[in-house]
Order: structure tokens, then C-alpha cells, then sequence
């Protein structure tokens, strides 16, 4: 069933060219840069509240940010958080749960709740039957295909490609056909990704560390959780994600010559910027840095080792930083021997709130 991979997680590391070719078929115009899906129709809400939980929230975070940058009113929440203390929502707002499996009970919590309220919601998952497809006004279905591996991997991927398409529906820009011209690329950039060692070796450099920090700004942050959440879970090394801004105001304070700083830095503009800064910060307190880049910043530059990825639009870039820091988490853990499939103490369902 792993078809010749150590590890389910591998395999579904492999397989994501594929489950995202399948999550664009017949969505996007690569023409007219328009993008149809069927069961989101006529969706023109006035505000939209995200719930979800761990990699699930990151893929949240990260369309929340998509919607604002397009002028809709957008958050992401914490389902658990959600659910106890719902925070007020207009009357054309939309509650969009994030979860692959649809059965995760904080999600589904944070959804009723919503619905309880008389407003309308929608399912973002991988499984068509599931108790959030069910319950939700409207579904967008990922088609990643099944998970097995504890650590969810291609779904995040996917999630985020399907953010894009949702973007796509409700705030369309001017870039719409750029980005529907970079999604289009996407799954033979990543295959490329795949296709190179570089993250094995940083592994095999970086597999004796203290702990590891990830930061991005931007798109990237919520890569940068997403880095850690991985790196925690299947190599039970500590590992903390940061917007990159945020370091100077703490986490710094831990940062030795024993904690590698992934730093995920892609184009050159304003952000890239800032975050090369923060990258020069660490260098300064003799942090090794990899940076994670396409290139067009300098970041490289002040890192000690590079894990490159091609050129993209921004909003698709996250999905190929990702896709590095899975194999370099997968690669620390196999160096560790740890239960990679299932790490200790987690369900790949979380049905209990
Ligand atoms: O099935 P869901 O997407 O709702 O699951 C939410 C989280 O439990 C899940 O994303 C979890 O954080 C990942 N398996 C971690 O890799």
C-alpha cells in the first residue's frame, strides 16, 4: 500500500503533484483567468469567519489572508476557541470550516455554532460523506485523495490551492489570470522539489540540533507554523514557528549556535525585505540559517544553507516553501527512528472537543 515508500508520509509527499492537478481540473480558465466551482455559485458573502485546527488552521490563516488582500473582511479562528466565544459576524458573513478529515469535533463545533446562529457555512475537506460536508450549507471538496500518515501533508497543499480557488470565486483581481497561470505550474514546480536532495542533506546536517524555529511574514507565516507543527510532531524535537517580525519581541532570546532558523523568503519586495533583516538578526547571534528562497532576495546570502524553490506567484509560493520543510521534517525523523505514520500520542481524527 506505501507502493515502495518507507512511509506513507513519503508517498503522500509524492503523491502531491498529483492531488493538486486533481484539485484544479475543470475549476480554473487558464483563458480568462476565471474560476468556476459549482457548489460555491452565486457566493458573495460580506465577511468570512475561518475555523479549523493545526495544519488545518494554518491553511485557514493563510486564505483569510487571501480574502483581505482582495477586500473581504476575512479572519481565521481556532475552531476550539470559536466554539466557546463566538466572535460576532455580520449577516451576509460565511463560516468556511477547514478540515480535511470533516470529523474533527472542534471544527464541527465551531460550524454548528454557526449555524446556530442563522449563518451560512461551508466545508472545506477531502472527504466527500463526511459529517462537515453533510451539516454545511456548501462544500468545496480538496480531492487530495486519502490521507493515511498522521501528519497531514498533502492536504495542507491542497487546502492552500483550494483557498486560491475560493479567492478565486469570491474577490477575483486584476493578477486573476497570473495566479491562475502560477496554480497551472504548480504541481511540475513541486515535482522539481520532489526531484531534489537538498532537504535531505540539511536534515542530515541539522538532525543533532537543540530545537528549530521557522519564520516567514506574510503568505509565509503561516508556512512557518506549519514547519514547525510538522517538525514537532514526527520528530518530537522542539520546534516553534514565528512571524518573522515577531522574533525580536522574545523568541530571540532562544536562538543559540544550537537552533537552526528556517527563514522562508520568496520575491523581493517589501516583506522579503523585512524578513532578510530578521534573517541578518539571526545570523548575528550565530544561528545556522537556511533559508528557504527563490532567489530574488538576498537571503541566501546570509544563510548556511539554501533550499531553493522556483520563481511564483506569491500566493502559490507557500505551498512550494512547504513542501521543502515536509521533507526536511520527514528526513529528521527518519534519521531519529520515530514512528512516523503515527507519532506518540496523536489520531489522525480528533473526534473529541
Ligand atoms: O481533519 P482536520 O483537518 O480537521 O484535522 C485538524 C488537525 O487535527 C490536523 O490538521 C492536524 O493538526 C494534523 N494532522 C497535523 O499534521
Amino acid at each position: 500500500a506505501k507502493s515502495g515508500y518507507d512511509h506513507y508520509m513519503l508517498k503522500e509527499i509524492h503523491e502531491q503533484p498529483r492531488a493538486l492537478r486533481k484539485c484544479l481540473r475543470g475549476r480554473v480558465d487558464e483563458l480568462t483567468g476565471s474560476v468556476e466551482v459549482e457548489s460555491l455559485a452565486g457566493l458573495d458573502p460580506e465577511s468570512v469567519q475561518f475555523v479549523a485546527c493545526g495544519t488545518s488552521y494554518h491553511a485557514a490563516l493563510f486564505g483569510a489572508r487571501l480574502l483581505r488582500e482582495s477586500g473581504v473582511h476575512a479572519q481565521a479562528f481556532l475552531a476550539s476557541e470559536y466554539a466557546t466565544a463566538p466572535p460576532p459576524i455580520s449577516d451576509g458573513g460565511l463560516v468556511v470550516g477547514v478540515t480535511q478529515s470533516g470529523e474533527t469535533a472542534d471544527t464541527l463545533a465551531a460550524l454548528r455554532e454557526a449555524r446556530r446562529r442563522g449563518v451560512e457555512t461551508l466545508a472545506m475537506t477531502n472527504v466527500v460523506g463526511s459529517t462537515a460536508a453533510r451539516e454545511c450549507d456548501r462544500t468545496l471538496f480538496i480531492r487530495a485523495g486519502p490521507e493515511i500518515g498522521v501528519a497531514a501533508t498533502k492536504t495542507f497543499s491542497s487546502q492552500v490551492v483550494a483557498a486560491n480557488l475560493l479567492a478565486g470565486v469570491v474577490a477575483s483581481g486584476d493578477d486573476a489570470r497570473e495566479i491562475v497561470e502560477a496554480l497551472r505550474d504548480l504541481p511540475g514546480q513541486v515535482q522539481a522539489i520532489l526531484d531534489d536532495t537538498r532537504a535531505a542533506k540539511v536534515a542530515e546536517t541539522y538532525v543533532d540540533s537543540e530545537g528549530y524555529f521557522f519564520v516567514g511574514r506574510g503568505h509565509h507565516y503561516p508556512v512557518a507554523l506549519e514547519g514547525a507543527l510538522k517538525m514537532k510532531e514526527i520528530t518530537y524535537k522542539h520546534a516553534e514557528g514565528f512571524p518573522a517580525g515577531e522574533l525580536k519581541h522574545g523568541p530571540l532570546a532562544l536562538v543559540t549556535d544550537e537552533t537552526p532558523v528556517f527563514a522562508v523568503v520568496t520575491g523581493d519586495g517589501p516583506e522579503a525585505t523585512k524578513t532578510v533583516g530578521n534573517v541578518k538578526e539571526v545570523e548575528a547571534r550565530d544561528a545556522p540559517v537556511v533559508a528557504v528562497t527563490d532567489g530574488a532576495s538576498d537571503a541566501g546570502r546570509f544563510a548556511d544553507a539554501v533550499l531553493e524553490i522556483p520563481e511564483t506567484h506569491p500566493r502559490v509560493a507557500p505551498v512550494l516553501a512547504n513542501v521543502q520543510l515536509q521533507l526536511v521534517a520527514y528526513h529528521v525523523a527518519k534519521r531519529l527512528g520515530r514512528s512516523i505514520d503515527k507519532p506518540r500520542n496523536l489520531a489522525k481524527s480528533v473526534t473529541v472537543e
